[in-house]
């Protein structure tokens, strides 16, 4: 790991979450064919945009990590109800994805355009429901009473750090702890759930369950702190959604919340980009390079290289390059 600020710089380890992905390369299979059967509805506008969203692809991070963490415990993933278990995760995350856009006024997603922009934002509220809605029924399923403790917890979550973020949208006064608060609600808690439900599924222990629900925690908050990072230094055409368009949106992220730490006198840049909804004033380049000088971006890298780094970071940071 380099201590650059530039975390495209890093070096691909020997051991890359693609290998390890490779690993349940038939179970993913699996998922993407319960994902289809699952979107298939006699109400052709619910099939045609379940087949949109699901052909759109997506890394699979959370499927992936509810099958893992079941062989993790000695579990059998491949299983039917454990395929089926993952697919969930993956209906809740589209589901999210698809009101997140909303929210955001995002017109892309996974290098297409969002389905708020291509079918409109009604269509789009009733779809995410129609996810939310289709998850919980599967996952009824399981008549497991923990694992639907633990998904609507989850749900209950996201919703509240969506709602906490617009609370502070605009706002050059958020605190450290708030943004931490609002990304481990808007992200960590579904990863915690994903790792939590697949070791309930491989029949964990109390110990082993608790220490995938920790591990899910640490790399969901990785994984948030990472996808802001990139939003302020990757391009669009990395990212496959545009890029820098958090700030544009309101929404201060933790390198920005470091620089005005070190150089308060760039609140007055930073409001009028978000309220003139432009880099006019202020280009992504010279916001970046001023992060860099005042030592606001190596304050960050070393976030992430000392105190997170552990092997949840580190997948983390693979698990953004799939
Ligand atoms: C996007 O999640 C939303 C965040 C939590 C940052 P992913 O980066 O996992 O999105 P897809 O599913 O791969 O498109
Ligand atoms: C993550 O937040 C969204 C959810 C977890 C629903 P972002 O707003 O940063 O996600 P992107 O950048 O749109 O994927
Ligand atoms: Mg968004
Ligand atoms: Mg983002």
């Amino acid at each position: 790991m380099q201590t650059s600020g530039n975390i495209a710089e890093v070096e691909e380890p020997q051991v890359s979450a693609r290998r390890i992905f490779s690993l349940i390369a038939p179970e993913l299979m699996e998922v993407e064919a319960e994902f289809e059967r699952a979107c298939r509805s006699n109400v052709q506008v619910i099939a045609y945009i379940g087949d949109y969203l699901r052909s759109s692809g997506g890394k699979r991070v959370r499927p992936a990590l509810t099958l893992l963490s079941n062989y993790a415990v000695g579990g059998d993933a491949s299983q039917a109800n454990s395929i089926r278990m993952a697919t969930v995760m993956e209906f809740l995350h589209t589901a999210t994805l698809v009101h997140d856009d909303i929210i955001d006024n995002a017109e892309m997603r996974r290098s297409r355009p969002s389905v708020n922009s291509r079918f409109g934002n009604q269509t789009a509220v009733l779809m995410g429901d129609w996810l939310y809605m289709s998850a919980f029924e599967t996952s009824l399923a399981e008549r497991s009473l923990p694992i639907l403790d633990i998904l609507t917890a989850a749900t209950r979550k996201m919703t509240e750090g969506e709602l906490l973020q617009l609370t502070l949208i605009g706002s050059t006064e958020i605190t450290e702890e708030e943004y931490l608060d609002i990304l481990q609600r808007k992200t960590a808690y579904l990863f915690s759930a994903c790792c939590e439900i697949g070791a309930i599924m491989g029949r964990a222990d109390a110990a082993q369950q608790e220490a995938l629900r920790e591990y899910g925690m640490n790399l969901g908050t990785a994984f948030q702190l990472i996808d802001d990072l990139l939003d302020f230094t990757a391009s669009d055409e990395v990212l496959g959604k545009p890029a820098g368009v958090d700030l544009l949106e309101g929404k201060l992220t933790l390198p920005l919340i470091y620089l005005l730490d070190s150089e308060p006198s760039a609140r007055e840049i930073l409001e009028r980009v978000m309220l003139e909804r432009g880099y006019e004033h202020a280009t992504r380049a010279t916001l970046l390079e001023k992060v860099e000088r005042t030592g606001a971006l190596e304050r960050f890298s070393f976030i992430l290289n000392s105190e997170l780094r552990t092997p949840e970071f580190c997948f983390s940071l693979w698990l953004q390059r799939i």
